[in-house]
């Protein structure tokens, strides 16, 4: 007689490349049951990833952390890397491409189970929404989960600008679009993380996991002064060995103490 896996299980195999990423991001930033800050998402379309990071912190038992999605609600801006015109490289990242009205992003989530009452939503492109003003009234005292997928330069640019305050060491940050652009580094996200990290000696990357077609995460380590110049000093006498994502260094296996789970390989488009 076969038997029907658990509803746990059916999320990790529907959407398996994100949902693996959840479930590996938040097993990362459980602490006993609490989370090491909140979850936000820049980029949130249609709710897929939203939706898995809700429902892997239900399968934690982690109840204490809020959900925050930032999304123009219009699609993707015009931009210089994001014309009119289609790229030929990468024909999805078009303005106006992935259009989803907020009222229909609530309608979506909740009805695939997220609970409302648990998400802050910020409509309004990143440039103009992003503020400091923003960052106040929203009151979010710590960063557990950055998830940026918002596929371009200019607004990773403004996603990790206005990140940066809220990230404490262990905080992770997944990048969607990190091997989008044929993996260009002076492209995309990679070009706007790199720019960053090279203002922010004080921020050191350290790559966790890839996930699906184009995405990776990376743990948030915050140095000291001290620590910064021994980076330095690294990084010199090692001839620039250990930049990965600048300043990141490849690392950690996949965590398997709860259990294994695959390594992602799973293609898909760059949503
Ligand atoms: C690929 S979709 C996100 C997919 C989503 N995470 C999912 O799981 O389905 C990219 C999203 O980024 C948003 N976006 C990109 N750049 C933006 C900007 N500068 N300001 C506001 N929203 C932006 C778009 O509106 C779109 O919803």
């Amino acid at each position: 007689m076969s038997q029907i896996p658990p509803a746990g299980i059916l999320d990790l195999m529907s959407n398996r490349g994100v949902n693996v990423a959840a479930e590996l991001a938040m097993r990362w930033c459980k602490r006993g049951g609490k989370s090491l800050g909140d979850y936000l998402e820049f980029g949130t379309y249609r709710g897929s990833s939203f939706t898995a990071f809700f429902r892997a912190a239900q399968r934690h038992d982690v109840t204490d952390m809020r959900f925050y999605g930032f999304d123009s609600f219009e699609g993707l801006p015009e931009t210089p890397t994001c014309p009119p015109d289609e790229d030929p490289t990468e024909t999805a990242f078009v303005a106006g491409n992935y259009s989803c009205s907020e009222e229909e992003f609530r309608h979506i989530v909740a009805f695939r189970g997220v609970d409302l009452s648990r998400v802050t939503l910020v409509p309004g492109f990143f440039d103009q929404s992003l503020t400091e003003e923003l960052k106040v009234d929203l009151a979010i005292a710590s960063a557990g989960i950055v998830n940026i997928d918002c596929d371009l330069y200019e607004s990773t640019v403004d996603v990790l600008n206005f990140v940066t305050s809220l990230l404490r060491s262990g905080s992770l940050i997944l990048f969607d679009d990190w091997l989008s652009y044929d993996a260009h580094p002076l492209r995309g996200e990679q070009r706007a993380c790199r720019e960053w990290l090279d203002e922010h000696p004080e921020i050191h990357l350290t790559e966790y996991f890839k996930y699906t077609r184009t995405g990776a995460a990376f743990i948030v380590s915050m140095l000291t002064p001290y620590e910064q110049q021994v980076m330095q000093r690294d990084a010199g006498t090692r001839g620039g060995v250990g930049r990965d994502a600048d300043r990141s260094r490849t690392a950690a296996p996949m965590d398997s103490e709860d259990g294994d789970l695959p390594a992602e390989t799973e293609p898909g488009p760059p949503v």
